[in-house]
């Protein structure tokens, strides 16, 4: 197929949905997999949809697609095709379509559509990958039953629903296209079998290579323990008889929870003790559920249209962060999560790419599968479960699935079902839906005769196409401490709804100290002015767990902003608070281990830029250090005792204690390397059975520029194994002197082992140079150069990986004139490249504003 000339691309507008005039009855496929010469035929069952306005004519999605012939209720029929599908008369009733297309798997390297992947066929089809694949009308909100027939000399051939055998699938479930999936290659399983809570017997498979089936264990148990979970707490069982998973190796994503079959990046799947952290242990148990929860919220229940993306994302992150906070501790958890949210999702919230929970146009949707729609959408729901209680959100969620099973449904439903089941008006609260930008709220406190009155104002800035922007519905949980470090009150929800809304506290014997907005009840930024010493106070008394860390770390970010703005030196009060609770033994290891960690680079610089000064990442980067060399040198006999008490029996084992343990090791072992020359870490390198600590012990000796040995026994040791490899090409750039980053990615680069179409070869050394900002945004430009230069290398081959890296450049403007002009050079220069992806352009567009 010949390219059109470059016309302007219009955006799709969510005020723009009409209904598809057709609906699909039913859905018949034919695979003959031969690779170039691979071949779909279909089979399509289409009827008039009674609410729609009738149509004579039928519009197909189809790209890159060779049609062999077409037939309408059997005759042949000659249909107008363009890049982006096809038109064809019809009749005014129901009418059988068919068609043969053929394919090109094997020179598909965008991974989206059908593709090979180490000698494997596999799909991805969210969101508009099925029309990769043949014609059809590839929307959510036409659901059908499918059957497929995959014919192939691959021994294992897989498709979504029930196996009819011989390569033949049977999904009685109506689902859109961008659910359907096929797998086929030499793959083994590793199998188990659950049975419901009404007794249906599932088998259970994760296919992977041969030789990988026991590095499946530990996401199968997740599974289980997934499906057990959601029975338990939501009331969901399973609806096949099989649930099958793949592993693949060149995927763009994390996973994809198509029907019955879902398609896992292998990274997300495979995992022994000596290839995978306990961090790799704890994403594997997060995304198993986040898919298999998708069952519910996601395929049974499904999106009307790709602007309701937060519907299915957005619940279904809310789901598994419930599940995981469940299996692995809530503070730790909420904690986690939180940072996540900060470092991803403020980030572009505060930033060109802002945009609504639920965005309102796209040129690429598979731009928007960002941390606003799934990690602000999962906030969204955490606060409408504040509002309306445990009670409120159970009766909501039941009356979700009953009333909702089996549609494509809007933000509007999802709404109504709380309105519906709890009275409450939501009006006000839908803003968290329409309106981007993270609401600033800001605190000042009166005590008067026995009162504490707190006075807030929220304040939204602009973001793009959005200047202004109106109060939203802020649960704020508020406890209160006495002097003495008692609770004098447990927590409560106040509800904020105004622009500046006052709440008082009468009847208080002594003026106490109030932990405002705890355990992160509302996704603001906040803003309280207090002093070094009453936040020391909140770091050793706040009762709720989540403040407490929250406490240190607002002062570590003061102290810091002071040491970077005005030479000022490590405060005491920080120093001595956090020595404190890292001794305190009755206090959880992860935890501890979470309060040794400081706000990152990224943080501080969004922090110094949005209180008027112009960062400077060198700077920050200095301060940070200095701050790590003085909690070293106050800590020292501390770490050094936790550092041997926390060293975990052999065998390993993943589970979230074991895993604390080794955190709070790791953080110890990371601030000694500051004292002993790295005694330890070189120690712990030679010693280190499990890759945890292996990695722990490599990366400081990196950062100590003491790695050059380590690195290459650690790369002759693993050498063949992918994932691992990943881990090395990354390690080296994350904790690269920021001075030599550059030239440390370059020369990785350049070496061997660098697949750069495999997407996680690509992010290990791209997302490295990200995730070290001092060496992202050396002075002289060479880091922005050498990520521009792989974003043009990249994008021909694979479009959805290119343009979600882009996102590196998304805070130019927070820098000084010239890292400014050298990032929009770059940026200029990827706009203007010849036959540049929509998805690219679309966001390079966005950034450069
Ligand atoms: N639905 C998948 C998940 O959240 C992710 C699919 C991402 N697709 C994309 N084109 N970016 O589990
Ligand atoms: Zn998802």
């Amino acid at each position: 197929m010949k390219d059109a000339a470059p016309q302007p691309v219009r955006p799709v507008r969510l005020a723009e949905y009409t209904p598809f005039p057709f609906v699909v009855e039913h859905v018949e496929l034919w695979f003959t997999l031969a690779g170039a010469e691979t071949r779909v035929r279909s089979r399509i069952r289409f009827a008039p949809n009674p609410a729609a306005e009738p149509a004579r004519e039928i519009f197909l999605h189809g790209k890159a697609l060779a049609l062999q012939w077409a037939r309408i209720d059997g005759a042949d029929v000659q249909p107008e095709t363009t890049p982006k599908g096809l038109t064809c008369p019809v009749p005014s009733g129901p009418f059988t379509w068919e068609a043969e297309v053929q394919i090109d798997p094997t020179t598909n390297t965008s991974l989206d559509g059908l593709y090979t992947s180490g000698g494997m066929y596999c799909t991805q089809c969210e969101a508009e990958g099925f029309r990769k694949i043949t014609y059809y009308p590839d929307r959510p909100d036409v659901m059908a039953p499918f059957r497929v027939h995959i014919d192939s000399d691959m021994p294992v051939k897989l498709s979504n629903g029930n196996p009819l055998g011989d390569g033949t699938w049977d999904d009685p479930w109506p689902k859109p296209a961008y659910l359907f999936a096929l797998v086929a290659g030499d793959l083994r399983a590793f199998s188990s079998d659950f049975t419901t809570l009404s007794g249906r017997h599932v088998d259970l498979n994760i296919w992977v290579r041969p030789g990988d089936e026991p590095r499946a264990e530990y996401a199968m148990d997740a599974l289980i323990r997934s499906m057990k979970w959601d029975e338990e707490t939501y009331g969901r069982e399973y609806d096949l008889d099989v649930f099958n998973i793949v592993a693949v190796d060149d995927f763009n994503m994390g996973a994809m929870e198509n029907k019955g079959l879902n398609i896992f990046n292998s990274k997300y799947v495979l995992a022994s003790p000596d290839t995978a952290t306990d961090s790799d242990y704890d994403l594997i148990e997060g995304i198993i559920a986040h898919e298999y929860f998708h069952n519910w919220t996601g395929n049974r229940i499904t999106c009307r249209d790709w602007f309701q993306l937060c519907l299915k994302e957005g619940l279904t992150v809310f789901r598994d962060q419930q599940f995981s906070s469940d299996m692995r501790g809530a503070a730790v958890k909420r904690i986690t999560e939180v940072m996540q949210l900060r470092a991803r999702q403020f980030r572009e919230d505060q930033g060109p790419l802002a945009h609504p929970v639920r965005p309102e146009e796209y040129i690429e949707i598979n731009n928007f599968y960002t941390a606003t729609v799934y990690e602000k959408g999962a906030e969204v729901i955490h606060m409408l479960k504040h509002l309306v209680g445990d009670d409120g959100y159970s009766k909501a969620l039941d009356l979700y699935f009953d009333r909702h099973d089996g549609d494509a449904a809007t933000i509007e439903d999802w709404l109504k079902v709380f309105e519906d089941a709890t009275g409450r008006d939501l009006t006000q609260f839908s803003r968290w839906y329409s309106q981007a930008g993270t609401p600033r709220l800001s605190l000042t406190e009166r005590f008067n005769d026995g009162t504490l009155t707190l006075d807030f104002k929220q304040e939204t800035r602009p973001t793009p196409g959005q200047p202004t922007k109106l109060p939203q519905v802020i649960p704020i949980a508020v406890g209160l401490i006495g002097p003495n470090g008692d609770e004098v009150l447990p927590t409560t929800v106040l509800e904020m709804s105004e622009a500046e809304q006052s709440f008082e506290f009468t009847g208080l014997s002594a003026r106490p100290v109030a932990s405002v907005l705890r355990g992160f009840s509302a996704p603001v930024v906040l803003d309280r002015p207090l002093d070094n010493a009453t936040r020391a106070f909140l770091l050793a008394h706040d009762t709720d767990p989540f403040n407490r860390w929250e406490a240190g770390r607002v002062l570590g970010k003061e102290v810091l902003t002071r040491m970077i703005t005005e030479g000022a030196a490590p405060a005491p009060d920080l120093l001595t608070g956090l020595h404190r609770l890292v001794a305190d033994a009755s206090l959880e290891p992860a935890y501890r281990a979470l309060m040794l960690g400081l706000p990152s680079e990224d943080d501080l610089a969004q922090t110094l830029f949005d209180s008027g000064h112009v960062p400077d990442p060198a700077a920050i980067h200095a301060a940070r250090e200095r701050l790590l060399d003085a909690m070293a040198a106050e800590m020292e006999p501390t770490l050094a005792r936790l550092y041997d008490e926390m060293e975990t029996p052999a065998p390993y084992s993943p589970d979230a204690e074991a895993a604390g343990k080794r955190a709070l090791r790791s953080a110890c072992l990371a601030l000694l390397s500051r004292r002993d020359g790295c005694a330890r870490a070189q120690a712990l390198f030679a010693a280190a059975d499990n890759m945890t600590e292996e990695m722990a012990a490599l990366a400081t000796l990196v950062r100590h520029d003491q790695g050059a040995e380590a690195v290459q026994a650690f790369y002759d040791k693993w050498r063949h194994d992918r994932l691992v490899m990943d881990k090395w090409f990354m390690l080296q750039v994350v904790h690269a002197r920021h001075e030599i980053m550059a030239e440390t990615a370059a020369a990785l680069t350049a070496h061997p082992d660098f697949d750069w179409k495999n997407p996680n070869r690509f992010r290990s050394v791209l997302g490295g140079m990200q995730a070290n900002p001092a060496g992202f945004h050396r002075a002289d430009g060479a880091a922005y150069r050498l990520y521009a230069d792989w974003l043009i290398k990249l994008d021909p081959v694979n479009p959805q990986t290119t343009a979600r890296m882009s996102t590196a450049f998304e805070t130019w403007a927070r820098y000084d004139a010239d890292r400014q002009a050298m990032m929009r050079e770059q940026l200029e220069r990827i706009a203007a490249l010849e036959g540049l992806s929509e998805n690219t352009g679309e966001m390079v567009g966005r950034i450069l504003g």
